[in-house]
Protein backbone atom coordinates (compact mmCIF):
# COMPACT_ATOMS: atom_id res chain seq x y z
CA UNK A 1 0.00 0.00 0.00
CA UNK A 2 1.03 3.47 -0.79
CA UNK A 3 2.24 5.88 2.34
CA UNK A 4 -0.13 8.96 0.80
CA UNK A 5 -1.95 11.03 2.99
CA UNK A 6 -5.42 12.57 2.58
CA UNK A 7 -5.70 15.06 4.99
CA UNK A 8 -9.21 16.44 5.96
CA UNK A 9 -10.07 20.28 7.39
CA UNK A 10 -13.06 20.16 9.75
CA UNK A 11 -14.43 23.41 10.45
CA UNK A 12 -14.03 23.18 14.26
CA UNK A 13 -11.34 20.93 14.35
CA UNK A 14 -7.68 22.53 14.81
CA UNK A 15 -5.73 20.45 13.00
CA UNK A 16 -6.88 18.25 9.82
CA UNK A 17 -7.19 14.57 9.98
CA UNK A 18 -4.65 12.54 8.34
CA UNK A 19 -5.89 9.22 6.44
CA UNK A 20 -4.10 6.52 4.36
CA UNK A 21 -4.71 6.72 1.11
CA UNK A 22 -4.49 3.34 -1.27
CA UNK A 23 -3.74 3.03 -4.71
CA UNK A 24 -5.48 -0.49 -6.62
CA UNK A 25 -4.11 -2.40 -9.59
CA UNK A 26 -7.17 -0.38 -11.57
CA UNK A 27 -9.66 2.09 -10.55
CA UNK A 28 -10.26 4.96 -8.03
CA UNK A 29 -7.67 5.18 -4.81
CA UNK A 30 -9.28 5.21 -2.01
CA UNK A 31 -9.49 6.95 1.34
CA UNK A 32 -8.68 5.07 4.00
CA UNK A 33 -11.78 6.39 6.49
CA UNK A 34 -10.80 3.20 9.44
CA UNK A 35 -9.36 5.93 12.10
CA UNK A 36 -12.31 8.73 11.13
CA UNK A 37 -13.91 7.32 14.34
CA UNK A 38 -11.19 7.94 16.98
CA UNK A 39 -11.52 11.98 15.77
CA UNK A 40 -15.20 11.44 16.87
CA UNK A 41 -16.78 11.57 13.00
CA UNK A 42 -18.35 8.57 10.97
CA UNK A 43 -18.49 8.94 7.25
CA UNK A 44 -22.08 8.93 5.97
CA UNK A 45 -22.60 7.10 2.65
CA UNK A 46 -26.52 5.80 2.15
CA UNK A 47 -26.46 3.05 -0.89
CA UNK A 48 -22.45 3.18 -0.54
CA UNK A 49 -21.98 5.15 -3.78
CA UNK A 50 -18.69 6.09 -2.87
CA UNK A 51 -17.50 3.58 -0.38
CA UNK A 52 -15.41 0.39 -0.81
CA UNK A 53 -16.57 -2.35 0.94
CA UNK A 54 -13.02 -4.27 1.19
CA UNK A 55 -10.30 -5.39 -1.00
CA UNK A 56 -10.71 -8.10 -3.78
CA UNK A 57 -9.22 -9.65 -6.34
CA UNK A 58 -11.61 -10.99 -7.96
CA UNK A 59 -13.65 -8.50 -10.28
CA UNK A 60 -12.91 -4.81 -11.26
CA UNK A 61 -15.62 -2.55 -13.52
CA UNK A 62 -14.71 0.51 -14.97
CA UNK A 63 -18.72 1.64 -15.28
CA UNK A 64 -17.24 4.67 -17.37
CA UNK A 65 -15.68 2.51 -19.75
CA UNK A 66 -17.92 -0.64 -19.98
CA UNK A 67 -15.31 -3.13 -18.87
CA UNK A 68 -15.75 -6.03 -16.70
CA UNK A 69 -12.83 -8.16 -16.32
CA UNK A 70 -13.01 -11.47 -14.49
CA UNK A 71 -9.33 -11.89 -12.76
CA UNK A 72 -8.19 -9.45 -15.84
CA UNK A 73 -9.79 -10.99 -18.56
CA UNK A 74 -13.01 -9.42 -20.37
CA UNK A 75 -16.15 -10.86 -19.92
CA UNK A 76 -16.38 -10.40 -24.12
CA UNK A 77 -13.38 -13.14 -24.18
CA UNK A 78 -14.73 -15.30 -21.43
CA UNK A 79 -18.14 -15.71 -22.69
CA UNK A 80 -16.72 -16.27 -26.36
CA UNK A 81 -14.25 -18.73 -25.24
CA UNK A 82 -15.09 -20.43 -22.03
CA UNK A 83 -17.42 -22.49 -20.48
CA UNK A 84 -19.13 -21.59 -16.87
CA UNK A 85 -17.30 -23.79 -15.43
CA UNK A 86 -13.67 -22.38 -16.40
CA UNK A 87 -15.59 -18.83 -15.05
CA UNK A 88 -16.21 -20.39 -11.69
CA UNK A 89 -12.57 -22.31 -11.97
CA UNK A 90 -11.46 -18.88 -12.55
CA UNK A 91 -13.21 -16.77 -9.92
CA UNK A 92 -12.39 -18.96 -7.02
CA UNK A 93 -8.53 -20.21 -8.02
CA UNK A 94 -7.05 -17.05 -10.21
CA UNK A 95 -6.42 -18.63 -13.19
CA UNK A 96 -8.01 -20.50 -15.85
CA UNK A 97 -7.80 -24.16 -16.07
CA UNK A 98 -5.71 -26.06 -18.26
CA UNK A 99 -7.18 -29.00 -19.86
CA UNK A 100 -6.44 -31.58 -16.93
CA UNK A 101 -7.42 -29.11 -14.36
CA UNK A 102 -10.42 -28.41 -15.89
CA UNK A 103 -11.66 -32.17 -16.12
CA UNK A 104 -10.95 -32.65 -12.72
CA UNK A 105 -12.84 -29.45 -11.56
CA UNK A 106 -15.86 -30.66 -13.98
CA UNK A 107 -15.89 -34.19 -12.07
CA UNK A 108 -15.53 -32.94 -8.78
CA UNK A 109 -18.80 -30.46 -9.59
CA UNK A 110 -20.38 -33.52 -10.94
CA UNK A 111 -20.02 -35.94 -8.36
CA UNK A 112 -22.25 -33.29 -5.71
CA UNK A 113 -25.74 -32.51 -7.95
CA UNK A 114 -27.42 -34.99 -6.23
CA UNK A 115 -29.52 -33.93 -3.06
CA UNK A 116 -30.37 -35.92 -0.37
CA UNK A 117 -33.42 -37.25 -0.51
CA UNK A 118 -34.72 -35.84 2.66
CA UNK A 119 -33.91 -32.42 0.75
CA UNK A 120 -36.16 -33.09 -1.90
CA UNK A 121 -39.22 -33.47 0.52
CA UNK A 122 -39.21 -30.05 1.37
CA UNK A 123 -40.29 -29.15 -1.60
CA UNK A 124 -43.55 -30.93 -0.78
CA UNK A 125 -43.95 -28.03 1.72
CA UNK A 126 -44.69 -25.51 -1.06
CA UNK A 127 -47.56 -24.74 -2.52
CA UNK A 128 -47.35 -25.74 -6.46
CA UNK A 129 -47.29 -21.83 -7.48
CA UNK A 130 -44.72 -21.08 -5.12
CA UNK A 131 -42.12 -18.55 -6.82
CA UNK A 132 -38.89 -20.78 -7.47
CA UNK A 133 -37.05 -18.13 -5.89
CA UNK A 134 -39.11 -18.66 -2.37
CA UNK A 135 -38.37 -22.16 -2.89
CA UNK A 136 -34.46 -21.41 -3.39
CA UNK A 137 -34.41 -19.27 -0.76
CA UNK A 138 -35.20 -22.06 1.46
CA UNK A 139 -34.05 -25.19 0.89
CA UNK A 140 -30.13 -23.34 0.45
CA UNK A 141 -30.49 -22.48 3.79
CA UNK A 142 -32.01 -25.92 4.64
CA UNK A 143 -28.72 -27.72 3.36
CA UNK A 144 -26.47 -26.83 5.86
CA UNK A 145 -29.02 -28.85 8.26
CA UNK A 146 -27.32 -32.03 6.49
CA UNK A 147 -24.21 -31.07 6.31
CA UNK A 148 -23.65 -29.75 9.84
CA UNK A 149 -20.08 -31.81 10.77
CA UNK A 150 -18.31 -29.97 7.61
CA UNK A 151 -19.26 -26.73 8.19
CA UNK A 152 -16.19 -25.14 9.59
CA UNK A 153 -15.74 -22.01 8.01
CA UNK A 154 -11.75 -21.69 8.78
CA UNK A 155 -11.31 -25.66 7.69
CA UNK A 156 -9.49 -25.44 3.76
CA UNK A 157 -10.82 -29.23 3.32
CA UNK A 158 -14.09 -27.76 4.46
CA UNK A 159 -14.53 -24.67 2.33
CA UNK A 160 -13.51 -26.57 -0.43
CA UNK A 161 -16.42 -29.48 -0.59
CA UNK A 162 -18.65 -26.81 0.49
CA UNK A 163 -17.99 -24.64 -2.31
CA UNK A 164 -18.62 -27.44 -5.13
CA UNK A 165 -21.59 -28.78 -2.95
CA UNK A 166 -23.20 -25.62 -3.85
CA UNK A 167 -22.13 -24.76 -6.91
CA UNK A 168 -22.93 -28.51 -7.83
CA UNK A 169 -26.54 -28.34 -6.15
CA UNK A 170 -27.68 -24.84 -7.40
CA UNK A 171 -28.87 -26.49 -11.17
CA UNK A 172 -30.08 -29.29 -9.41
CA UNK A 173 -32.66 -27.82 -6.50
CA UNK A 174 -33.47 -24.83 -9.28
CA UNK A 175 -34.79 -27.65 -11.43
CA UNK A 176 -36.53 -29.29 -8.69
CA UNK A 177 -38.14 -25.98 -8.07
CA UNK A 178 -39.45 -25.75 -11.59
CA UNK A 179 -40.38 -29.35 -11.78
CA UNK A 180 -42.58 -28.32 -8.45
CA UNK A 181 -44.39 -25.73 -10.00
CA UNK A 182 -45.45 -27.81 -12.90
CA UNK A 183 -46.70 -30.82 -11.06
CA UNK A 184 -43.89 -33.08 -12.90
CA UNK A 185 -41.40 -35.87 -10.97
CA UNK A 186 -38.17 -34.13 -10.65
CA UNK A 187 -35.49 -35.83 -11.98
CA UNK A 188 -32.16 -37.17 -10.76
CA UNK A 189 -29.19 -35.58 -12.37
CA UNK A 190 -27.72 -37.16 -15.30
CA UNK A 191 -23.65 -36.65 -14.81
CA UNK A 192 -22.54 -37.84 -17.95
CA UNK A 193 -23.44 -34.55 -19.20
CA UNK A 194 -21.74 -31.21 -18.77
CA UNK A 195 -22.79 -28.71 -16.27
CA UNK A 196 -25.17 -27.00 -18.04
CA UNK A 197 -26.42 -29.44 -20.14
CA UNK A 198 -26.65 -31.42 -16.77
CA UNK A 199 -29.71 -28.87 -15.94
CA UNK A 200 -31.43 -28.23 -18.69
CA UNK A 201 -32.42 -32.25 -18.60
CA UNK A 202 -33.72 -31.96 -15.51
CA UNK A 203 -35.44 -28.94 -16.25
CA UNK A 204 -37.37 -30.63 -19.18
CA UNK A 205 -36.60 -33.99 -19.54
CA UNK A 206 -39.32 -36.49 -17.95
CA UNK A 207 -39.15 -40.22 -17.22
CA UNK A 208 -41.27 -40.91 -19.84
CA UNK A 209 -38.77 -40.83 -22.38
CA UNK A 210 -35.42 -40.05 -23.89
CA UNK A 211 -34.91 -36.40 -23.81
CA UNK A 212 -31.44 -34.95 -25.86
CA UNK A 213 -30.33 -31.42 -25.07
CA UNK A 214 -30.17 -28.67 -27.88
CA UNK A 215 -26.44 -27.66 -28.30
CA UNK A 216 -27.89 -24.45 -29.23
CA UNK A 217 -29.70 -23.78 -26.07
CA UNK A 218 -27.30 -25.48 -23.93
CA UNK A 219 -24.67 -22.98 -25.26
CA UNK A 220 -26.41 -19.69 -25.05
CA UNK A 221 -27.78 -21.22 -21.28
CA UNK A 222 -24.21 -21.95 -20.72
CA UNK A 223 -23.26 -18.27 -21.92
CA UNK A 224 -25.81 -17.06 -19.83
CA UNK A 225 -24.19 -18.58 -16.80
CA UNK A 226 -21.15 -17.07 -17.47
CA UNK A 227 -22.45 -13.39 -18.39
CA UNK A 228 -23.95 -13.70 -14.68
CA UNK A 229 -21.51 -15.24 -13.12
CA UNK A 230 -19.53 -12.06 -10.64
CA UNK A 231 -20.08 -8.38 -10.47
CA UNK A 232 -18.04 -7.29 -7.62
CA UNK A 233 -19.68 -5.75 -4.63
CA UNK A 234 -23.25 -6.01 -5.76
CA UNK A 235 -25.71 -5.95 -3.20
CA UNK A 236 -26.54 -9.66 -3.47
CA UNK A 237 -22.78 -10.60 -3.20
CA UNK A 238 -22.16 -7.63 -0.18
CA UNK A 239 -24.81 -9.57 1.66
CA UNK A 240 -22.60 -12.98 0.87
CA UNK A 241 -20.16 -11.26 2.24
CA UNK A 242 -21.81 -9.56 5.43
CA UNK A 243 -23.35 -12.56 6.50
CA UNK A 244 -19.89 -14.58 6.02
CA UNK A 245 -18.32 -11.54 8.23
CA UNK A 246 -20.04 -13.02 11.15
CA UNK A 247 -18.98 -16.63 10.87
CA UNK A 248 -22.14 -17.76 9.76
CA UNK A 249 -21.61 -21.16 7.76
CA UNK A 250 -21.57 -20.49 3.65
CA UNK A 251 -25.08 -21.89 2.97
CA UNK A 252 -26.94 -19.60 4.68
CA UNK A 253 -24.33 -16.93 3.40
CA UNK A 254 -25.44 -18.25 -0.29
CA UNK A 255 -28.98 -18.22 0.75
CA UNK A 256 -29.05 -14.70 2.11
CA UNK A 257 -27.28 -13.92 -1.26
CA UNK A 258 -30.27 -15.52 -3.26
CA UNK A 259 -32.68 -13.42 -0.88
CA UNK A 260 -30.98 -10.06 -2.07
CA UNK A 261 -30.62 -10.93 -5.42
CA UNK A 262 -34.36 -11.46 -5.99
CA UNK A 263 -35.45 -7.52 -5.41
CA UNK A 264 -36.47 -5.79 -9.13
CA UNK A 265 -34.14 -3.56 -8.58
CA UNK A 266 -31.51 -6.20 -8.72
CA UNK A 267 -31.14 -9.81 -10.22
CA UNK A 268 -35.28 -9.58 -10.56
CA UNK A 269 -35.46 -7.37 -13.02
CA UNK A 270 -34.86 -9.96 -16.06
CA UNK A 271 -38.45 -10.63 -14.82
CA UNK A 272 -39.61 -7.31 -14.85
CA UNK A 273 -38.15 -6.18 -18.15
CA UNK A 274 -40.16 -9.22 -19.61
CA UNK A 275 -43.49 -8.12 -17.83
CA UNK A 276 -42.16 -4.66 -19.07
CA UNK A 277 -42.15 -5.57 -22.53
CA UNK A 278 -45.52 -7.54 -22.71
CA UNK A 279 -47.31 -4.28 -20.74
CA UNK A 280 -45.62 -2.15 -23.72
CA UNK A 281 -47.11 -4.83 -26.70
CA UNK A 282 -46.72 -2.71 -29.09
CA UNK A 283 -43.77 -0.60 -30.96
CA UNK A 284 -46.42 2.50 -31.68
CA UNK A 285 -46.49 2.74 -27.19
CA UNK A 286 -42.87 2.93 -26.35
CA UNK A 287 -42.84 7.15 -27.08
CA UNK A 288 -45.24 6.89 -24.46
CA UNK A 289 -43.38 4.33 -22.07
CA UNK A 290 -40.04 6.60 -22.25
CA UNK A 291 -42.13 9.26 -21.79
CA UNK A 292 -43.46 8.12 -18.35
CA UNK A 293 -39.90 6.79 -17.39
CA UNK A 294 -38.35 10.48 -17.60
CA UNK A 295 -41.29 11.77 -15.41
CA UNK A 296 -40.70 12.73 -11.77
CA UNK A 297 -44.01 12.53 -11.14
CA UNK A 298 -44.46 8.69 -12.10
CA UNK A 299 -42.62 6.23 -10.44
CA UNK A 300 -41.99 4.35 -13.41
CA UNK A 301 -38.20 3.28 -14.50
CA UNK A 302 -37.21 1.55 -17.33
CA UNK A 303 -36.76 -2.31 -16.36
CA UNK A 304 -32.93 -3.17 -17.56
CA UNK A 305 -31.93 -0.20 -18.04
CA UNK A 306 -29.52 2.05 -15.69
CA UNK A 307 -26.57 0.69 -13.49
CA UNK A 308 -24.80 1.83 -10.77
CA UNK A 309 -21.87 1.19 -11.61
CA UNK A 310 -21.81 1.28 -15.59
CA UNK A 311 -22.37 5.20 -16.76
CA UNK A 312 -21.85 3.30 -20.41
CA UNK A 313 -22.89 0.16 -22.16
CA UNK A 314 -23.25 -2.77 -19.38
CA UNK A 315 -20.51 -4.68 -21.61
CA UNK A 316 -22.79 -8.10 -20.82
CA UNK A 317 -25.72 -6.50 -22.32
CA UNK A 318 -23.80 -6.71 -25.67
CA UNK A 319 -22.79 -9.87 -25.65
CA UNK A 320 -26.23 -10.06 -24.50
CA UNK A 321 -28.03 -8.71 -27.36
CA UNK A 322 -25.90 -10.50 -29.78
CA UNK A 323 -26.65 -13.60 -28.24
CA UNK A 324 -30.48 -12.65 -28.59
CA UNK A 325 -30.46 -12.75 -32.25
CA UNK A 326 -28.14 -15.73 -32.67
CA UNK A 327 -30.56 -17.99 -30.55
CA UNK A 328 -33.58 -16.90 -31.93
CA UNK A 329 -32.40 -17.20 -35.33
CA UNK A 330 -31.00 -20.63 -34.41
CA UNK A 331 -33.96 -21.73 -32.71
CA UNK A 332 -36.27 -20.06 -35.72
CA UNK A 333 -38.35 -18.16 -32.87
CA UNK A 334 -39.64 -14.23 -33.39
CA UNK A 335 -40.42 -12.56 -30.74
CA UNK A 336 -42.24 -9.24 -31.19
CA UNK A 337 -40.79 -8.47 -27.60
CA UNK A 338 -36.89 -8.16 -29.00
CA UNK A 339 -38.09 -5.73 -31.70
CA UNK A 340 -39.84 -3.62 -28.64
CA UNK A 341 -36.75 -4.02 -26.56
CA UNK A 342 -34.65 -3.09 -29.64
CA UNK A 343 -36.99 -0.04 -30.31
CA UNK A 344 -36.77 1.06 -26.68
CA UNK A 345 -33.29 0.91 -26.28
CA UNK A 346 -33.01 3.00 -29.93
CA UNK A 347 -35.20 5.73 -28.47
CA UNK A 348 -33.70 6.03 -24.66
CA UNK A 349 -30.38 6.31 -26.60
CA UNK A 350 -30.96 8.72 -28.11
CA UNK A 351 -33.22 11.12 -25.50
CA UNK A 352 -31.22 13.91 -23.35
CA UNK A 353 -32.83 12.37 -20.39
CA UNK A 354 -31.15 8.50 -21.00
CA UNK A 355 -28.16 10.88 -22.16
CA UNK A 356 -27.80 12.71 -19.67
CA UNK A 357 -28.19 10.24 -16.73
CA UNK A 358 -25.98 7.82 -18.72
CA UNK A 359 -29.05 5.25 -18.52
CA UNK A 360 -27.63 2.57 -20.52
CA UNK A 361 -28.86 -1.06 -21.11
CA UNK A 362 -28.23 -3.55 -18.17
CA UNK A 363 -27.35 -7.04 -17.89
CA UNK A 364 -31.03 -7.77 -17.58
CA UNK A 365 -32.53 -5.68 -20.64
CA UNK A 366 -32.08 -8.61 -23.05
CA UNK A 367 -31.24 -11.71 -20.98
CA UNK A 368 -35.39 -11.86 -20.59
CA UNK A 369 -35.63 -12.54 -24.40
CA UNK A 370 -33.29 -15.32 -24.54
CA UNK A 371 -34.38 -17.20 -21.75
CA UNK A 372 -38.32 -17.34 -22.80
CA UNK A 373 -36.58 -18.29 -26.38
CA UNK A 374 -35.41 -21.40 -24.92
CA UNK A 375 -38.36 -22.13 -22.91
CA UNK A 376 -37.23 -21.06 -19.30
CA UNK A 377 -40.81 -19.67 -17.64
CA UNK A 378 -40.79 -15.96 -16.33
CA UNK A 379 -40.63 -17.15 -12.83
CA UNK A 380 -37.78 -19.10 -13.55
CA UNK A 381 -35.52 -16.26 -14.58
CA UNK A 382 -34.17 -14.57 -11.45
CA UNK A 383 -33.13 -18.29 -10.58
CA UNK A 384 -31.10 -18.44 -13.37
CA UNK A 385 -29.66 -15.22 -12.41
CA UNK A 386 -28.97 -16.64 -9.12
CA UNK A 387 -27.20 -20.47 -10.74
CA UNK A 388 -24.65 -18.27 -12.59
CA UNK A 389 -23.90 -15.89 -9.18
CA UNK A 390 -22.91 -18.52 -7.09
CA UNK A 391 -19.89 -18.75 -8.20
CA UNK A 392 -19.30 -15.29 -7.75
CA UNK A 393 -20.55 -15.51 -4.40
CA UNK A 394 -18.34 -18.13 -3.25
CA UNK A 395 -15.83 -16.77 -4.92
CA UNK A 396 -16.29 -13.73 -2.59
CA UNK A 397 -17.11 -16.32 0.16
CA UNK A 398 -14.19 -17.75 -0.01
CA UNK A 399 -11.73 -14.76 -0.27
CA UNK A 400 -13.32 -13.12 2.44
CA UNK A 401 -12.67 -16.18 4.66
CA UNK A 402 -8.85 -16.10 3.47
CA UNK A 403 -8.38 -12.86 4.40
CA UNK A 404 -10.21 -13.18 8.19
CA UNK A 405 -12.39 -9.83 7.14
CA UNK A 406 -13.80 -8.32 10.39
CA UNK A 407 -17.25 -8.52 11.27
CA UNK A 408 -19.29 -6.01 9.27
CA UNK A 409 -20.94 -3.97 11.60
CA UNK A 410 -21.79 -0.48 10.00
CA UNK A 411 -22.60 2.93 11.76
CA UNK A 412 -25.42 5.90 11.52
CA UNK A 413 -26.89 8.88 11.31
CA UNK A 414 -28.93 8.95 14.36
CA UNK A 415 -31.73 11.83 13.78
CA UNK A 416 -34.40 10.10 16.47
CA UNK A 417 -35.11 11.97 19.94
CA UNK A 418 -32.39 12.83 22.27
CA UNK A 419 -32.56 10.81 25.47
CA UNK A 420 -36.03 11.42 27.23
CA UNK A 421 -37.59 9.50 30.42
CA UNK A 422 -40.57 7.16 30.47
CA UNK A 423 -43.66 9.18 31.79
CA UNK A 424 -46.17 7.66 34.26
CA UNK A 425 -48.98 5.69 32.05
CA UNK A 426 -51.64 8.84 33.71
CA UNK A 427 -49.25 11.57 31.93
CA UNK A 428 -48.31 9.87 28.75
C1 LIG B 1 -28.37 -5.60 -11.60
O1 LIG B 1 -24.78 -3.71 -8.78
C2 LIG B 1 -24.68 -4.57 -9.74
O2 LIG B 1 -23.62 -4.86 -10.25
C3 LIG B 1 -26.00 -5.20 -10.15
C4 LIG B 1 -25.95 -6.16 -11.34
C5 LIG B 1 -25.13 -7.39 -11.03
O3 LIG B 1 -24.66 -8.03 -11.98
O4 LIG B 1 -25.05 -7.77 -9.83
O5 LIG B 1 -25.41 -5.51 -12.47
C6 LIG B 1 -27.35 -6.67 -11.69
O6 LIG B 1 -28.93 -5.41 -10.56
C7 LIG B 1 -28.60 -4.71 -12.80
C8 LIG B 1 -29.66 -3.60 -12.50
C9 LIG B 1 -31.06 -4.24 -12.68
N1 LIG B 1 -32.10 -3.23 -12.24
C10 LIG B 1 -32.88 -2.63 -13.12
O7 LIG B 1 -32.75 -2.72 -14.35
C11 LIG B 1 -33.97 -1.78 -12.48
C12 LIG B 1 -34.07 -0.42 -13.20
N2 LIG B 1 -32.85 0.38 -12.88
C13 LIG B 1 -32.83 1.10 -11.69
O8 LIG B 1 -33.83 1.09 -10.80
C14 LIG B 1 -31.54 1.80 -11.34
O9 LIG B 1 -30.94 2.21 -12.49
C15 LIG B 1 -30.57 0.99 -10.51
C16 LIG B 1 -31.20 0.49 -9.28
C17 LIG B 1 -30.04 -0.16 -11.32
C18 LIG B 1 -29.41 1.90 -10.13
O10 LIG B 1 -29.90 2.85 -9.31
P1 LIG B 1 -28.94 3.98 -8.66
O11 LIG B 1 -27.53 3.78 -9.07
O12 LIG B 1 -29.24 4.07 -7.22
O13 LIG B 1 -29.36 5.27 -9.42
P2 LIG B 1 -30.62 6.15 -9.05
O14 LIG B 1 -31.77 5.25 -8.71
O15 LIG B 1 -30.22 7.18 -8.07
O16 LIG B 1 -30.92 6.83 -10.46
C19 LIG B 1 -30.16 7.97 -10.88
C20 LIG B 1 -31.15 8.79 -11.68
C21 LIG B 1 -32.47 9.04 -10.94
O17 LIG B 1 -32.99 10.27 -11.41
P3 LIG B 1 -32.74 11.60 -10.46
O18 LIG B 1 -33.32 11.28 -9.10
O19 LIG B 1 -31.24 11.80 -10.42
O20 LIG B 1 -33.49 12.69 -11.17
O21 LIG B 1 -31.52 8.09 -12.89
C22 LIG B 1 -32.92 7.79 -12.85
C23 LIG B 1 -33.39 7.96 -11.43
O22 LIG B 1 -34.75 8.36 -11.41
N3 LIG B 1 -33.04 6.41 -13.28
C24 LIG B 1 -33.96 5.94 -14.12
C25 LIG B 1 -33.70 4.56 -14.26
N4 LIG B 1 -32.66 4.24 -13.49
C26 LIG B 1 -32.26 5.37 -12.88
N5 LIG B 1 -34.96 6.56 -14.78
C27 LIG B 1 -35.72 5.77 -15.58
N6 LIG B 1 -35.54 4.43 -15.77
C28 LIG B 1 -34.53 3.80 -15.12
N7 LIG B 1 -34.34 2.51 -15.29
Amino acid sequence: MSDRKARLSIDGCTQPIELAVHSPTLGPDVIDVGDLSGHGFFTHDPGFTSTSSCESKITYIDGDKGVLLHRGYPIEQLAAQCSYLEVAYLLLNGELPNAAQGAEFSSAISRHSMVTEWLRDFYNGFRYDAHPMAMLCGVVGALSSFYHDLLDIHDAEHQQITTHRLLSKMPTLAAIAYKHSIGQPALYPRNELDYTSNFLYMMYGTPCETYEVDPVVARAMDRIFILHADHEQNASTSTVRLAGSTGANPFTCIAAGVAALWGPSHGGANEAVIHMLEEIGDIKNVDSVVARAKDKDDPFRLMGFGHRVYKNFDPRATVMKQTCDEVLEALGVSDPSLEIAKRLEEIALEDDYFIEKKLYPNVDFYSGIILRAIGIPLNMFTVIFALGRTAGWLAHWNEMIAEGSKIGRPRQLYTGPAKRDVKPLGER
